[in-house]
């Protein structure tokens, strides 16, 4: 049975809060990204931090304008600076850290993708769901990024419907990370749980349908390896094709390929249906994008109708801050912004437990029917 949640009591409740107090559990790329962006938010501060690594969580505090430094996460929680939590530590420790937080209070949580790495951990998020009293959202930017949420709010129009929806990832290796976590796939759950149920969250959100078989081929062939952790040669995944068919007789493609950092643009959706064709070009992070070749490329929107043919594309800037203020187009701040409403009581969890356990979902039958070689059928929700 596909896991499936009573969702968040999403009904408005004003709370009178001002200003919301953030702990944030884990102070690594990503941690210092949600604290820069919590940093711009009109109603927002961090006020405490914890990482195991004290460098991490001193530097964090530091950016944080001097956030209390938390040594565990009973510490953390003890005291009343804390109202929201954003959980930003490797994607194995996700799962055990909400139940702990569930046994000490019960504050809103924002918590990064993906929300869990194996089915065994997806039991146990059921049973955390029937007893957390607080809302959670799971944190899938791409959802956020300029380009793509025009992208979504255009594509019924430009296509008429979508019959075929494409994703291409083309990009860097996955980058070192304390401890090397990221090299394992009992640690990320593997390349298409940790990198691409951003994608498949994409996928369900434009096709309004659920998913219900995937057919995948996938593996590494280029990066890590020649690396090697304490004996152990890297088994993370760098390169795959995903078919997902949807309920509603609809079909998307995931072409992932991380050894593809010459290209112009990172992400390149496509959506086509009986009227025409819409495409999303989504650059990189800009840091990547070396000063000689002049400015980094901008976000673009491509239109192509069937009749009268007629192509056009609309450029979609992002703003100069917000690209300095994290990697990934602006899209951390724009979801801060609506968990902030949802913290102060004015606005709804828009990514949901559903949401982010869907996607992990896809992502392990993905590799399931990879790995071995046949076409798997995903649970009918309920
Ligand atoms: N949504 C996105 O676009 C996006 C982008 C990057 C990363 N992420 C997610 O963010 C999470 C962190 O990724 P990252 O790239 O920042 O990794 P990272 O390795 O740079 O940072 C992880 C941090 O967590 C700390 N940590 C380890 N154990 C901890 C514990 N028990 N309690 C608190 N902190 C602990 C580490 O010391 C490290 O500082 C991952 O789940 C990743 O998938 C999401």
């Amino acid at each position: 049975m596909r896991i499936t949640f009573p969702e968040t009591d999403n009904t408005k409740k004003e709370n009178g809060m001002d200003t919301v107090n953030y702990g944030i559990v884990g102070c690594g790329m990503m941690g210092m990204e949600h604290i820069e962006n919590i940093g711009l938010l009109p109603h927002g501060q961090v006020s405490a931090v914890l990482d195991p690594v004290p460098e991490l969580a001193q530097e964090a505090s530091r950016r944080a304008g001097g956030a209390r430094v938390a040594q565990s996460m009973p510490d953390l929680l003890d005291g009343d600076d804390v109202d929201a939590l954003v959980i930003v530590s490797p994607n194995h420790l996700h799962v055990d850290q909400l139940f702990e937080i569930s046994t000490l209070r019960h504050l809103p949580i924002l918590c990064e993708k993906p929300l869990f790495t194996n089915p065994e951990q997806g039991e146990r998020i059921k049973v955390f769901r029937d007893r957390y009293q607080a809302p959670i959202w799971v944190a899938m930017e791409y959802r956020y990024m300029p380009p793509i949420a025009a992208f979504l709010d255009e594509v019924e129009a430009a296509t008429g419907g979508i019959e075929m929806l494409t994703i291409r990832e083309h990009r860097f290796p996955f980058l070192p990370k304390i401890g090397n976590w990221n090299r394992f796939n009992r640690n990320t759950g593997g390349t298409l749980v940790e990198k691409c149920c951003h994608h498949f969250d994409i996928m369900c959100l434009a096709m309004q349908s659920e998913p219900v078989r995937v057919m995948a081929s996938g593996g590494q062939a280029v990066n890590h390896t020649g690396e090697s952790y304490a004996g152990e040669v890297p088994d993370i995944w760098d390169n795959a094709f995903v078919i997902v068919d949807f309920a509603n007789g609809k079909r998307a493609m995931l072409d992932l390929c991380m050894f593809a950092e010459g290209s112009h643009y990172q992400e390149e959706i496509t959506a086509v249906g009986r009227d025409g064709k819409i495409e999303c070009l989504v650059p990189g992070p800009g840091r990547f994008w070396p000063d000689a070749l002049g400015p980094a490329p901008v976000p673009k929107l491509l239109f192509s109708p069937r009749s009268p043919k007629n192509p056009s594309e609309r450029d979609i800037p992002v703003d100069e801050t917000l690209l300095e203020a994290g990697d990934h187009n602006g899209s951390t701040f724009y979801q801060h912004e609506r968990f902030n409403a949802v913290v102060r009581g004015q606005g709804q969890v828009e990514v949901t437990l559903t949401d982010g356990a869907r996607a992990v979902e896809i992502a392990l039958a993905a590799q399931q029917s990879a790995i071995e070689g046949r076409t798997i059928e995903l649970p009918v929700a309920g």
